[in-house]
C-alpha cells in the first residue's frame, strides 16, 4: 500500500499544517437584540447566554466583546411602542427622530467609531402588528412593491446614523436594488448591503421570533421566504441580489443548507455570509446543558463546517463565548 492519507494525520503539528480550513475571529458577527430605554436587560429563555439589552448596556457589552476579538455586530430592534400596518417605528422614532436601531448605531459609532463593524437587520416584521415582513393587502397577502419604500426608509435611517452595513432580511423581490438606489440617492454610496440572499422559510427561527417578538400572527412566511426543497432557486435568487448591487450574499440558516453555501461560493465572487440561526444555537445549548454533547468541540465543528462549505462571514450567537473560552484555537 503506497497511498496512505494517514501520514499527514500523525501529529498535531502535521495536522495543523495540513488543515484546509481556519477560523478567524475577524469573520465572526455577533447578533444583538436592542431594547428601548436604559438599564434594561432581559434573558431569552430559549437562547441561554443571549439577552435583549437597552442601548447603554449594549454599548458596554459590545466593548467587552471587542476586547475579546468580536469585531462585527448585527443589530435587531425589539420595539415596545405601538405597531402599525406600515411599520412606522421601523424608520422613525417618536416625534420623527431616529428609530430605536438607529439610536443604537449612533451610540456604537460614538463609542467605537470604525473599530466595530456595525450592521443592521432591515425588515418590518418586528414593527407590524401582524408580524409579517411587509405590507399586507386586505386578503392578508404580503405586497411586494408597496413594501420596498418602507424598507428603503428603514435602511436609510440606519445608514444615516452610521451603519457600515445594512442587511435586508424580508425577501421581497427587488429590495436590494431599492435600498441601493435610496442609499446612493442620499449620498450614502459607501454603505454596504449584505443581503439575506437565500433565506429559507425555516423552522429554525423559532427562538429568534420569541426574542424579537416577530412571529407572524396568522399564516407563515412561505409566500416570500424560500422553499427548503429548492437549491437551484436559491442560487437564482441570490444572484439576482448580486445583480441589484449587493456587496455580500448570505445563506440562512447555515447548517441545514451547507450545500447552498457551497453552491453560492462557486457561483459568485462576492463574499458569502451564512447565518447560524437561533434554533441551531438553541439545539446545541440544550444538548450541551444535558451533557449529551461537548459544547466547545461541537461549536467549533459547526463553525468549521460553515467555513469549509465556503462561507467567509459567520453570523453566530456563539461568537462571544467561542472567543471568551478559546474554542476556536
Ligand atoms: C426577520 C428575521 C428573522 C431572523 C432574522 N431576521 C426571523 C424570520 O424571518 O422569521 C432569524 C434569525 C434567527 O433565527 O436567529 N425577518
Ligand atoms: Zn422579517
Amino acid at each position: 500500500m503506497r497511498l496512505r492519507p494517514r501520514r499527514l494525520r500523525r501529529t498535531p503539528a502535521l495536522r495543523a499544517a495540513a488543515a484546509e480550513t481556519r477560523l478567524d475571529p475577524a469573520q465572526l458577527i455577533q447578533p444583538h437584540f436592542v431594547l428601548p430605554g436604559a438599564g434594561a436587560r432581559q434573558e431569552i429563555p430559549s437562547m441561554p447566554g443571549i439577552e435583549r439589552q437597552s442601548i447603554d448596556l449594549l454599548v458596554s457589552q459590545i466593548g467587552r466583546d471587542r476586547d475579546l476579538g468580536v469585531r462585527s455586530v448585527l443589530l435587531f430592534g425589539v420595539p415596545d411602542g405601538p405597531k402599525d400596518a406600515r411599520a412606522s417605528t421601523a424608520a422613525a422614532g417618536p416625534g420623527g427622530g431616529p428609530p430605536l436601531v438607529a439610536e443604537a448605531v449612533a451610540a456604537l459609532r460614538r463609542a467605537y467609531d470604525d473599530d466595530v463593524v456595525v450592521m443592521t437587520d432591515v425588515c418590518l416584521c418586528a414593527y407590524t402588528p401582524h408580524g409579517h415582513c411587509g405590507v399586507l393587502d386586505d386578503r392578508g397577502e404580503v405586497l411586494n412593491d408597496e413594501t420596498l419604500p418602507l424598507l428603503a426608509a428603514m435602511a436609510l435611517a440606519h445608514a444615516r446614523a452610521g451603519a457600515h452595513v445594512v442587511a435586508p432580511s424580508d425577501m421581497m423581490d427587488g429590495r436590494v436594488g431599492a435600498l441601493r438606489d435610496a442609499l446612493d440617492g442620499a449620498g450614502l454610496s459607501a454603505v454596504s448591503i449584505m443581503s439575506y440572499a437565500a433565506k429559507f422559510a425555516s423552522s429554525y427561527y423559532g427562538p429568534f421570533r420569541e426574542a424579537a417578538g416577530s412571529a407572524p400572527g396568522k399564516g407563515d412566511r412561505k409566500g416570500y421566504q424560500m422553499d427548503p426543497r429548492n437549491g437551484r432557486e436559491a442560487l437564482r435568487d441570490a444572484l439576482l441580489d448580486e445583480a441589484e448591487g449587493a456587496d455580500v450574499l448570505m445563506v440562512k440558516p447555515a447548517l441545514a443548507y451547507l450545500d447552498v453555501i457551497a453552491g453560492l461560493r462557486a457561483a459568485t465572487r462576492l463574499p458569502v455570509a451564512c447565518y447560524n440561526v437561533s434554533g441551531e444555537y438553541s439545539m446545541v445549548k440544550a444538548a450541551a446543558a444535558q451533557g449529551w454533547v461537548d459544547e466547545s468541540s461541537v461549536v467549533r465543528e459547526n463553525l468549521l463546517a460553515m467555513r469549509r462549505a465556503g462561507a467567509d462571514w459567520l453570523i453566530t450567537y456563539h461568537a462571544r463565548e467561542a472567543l471568551a473560552q478559546g474554542w476556536l484555537s
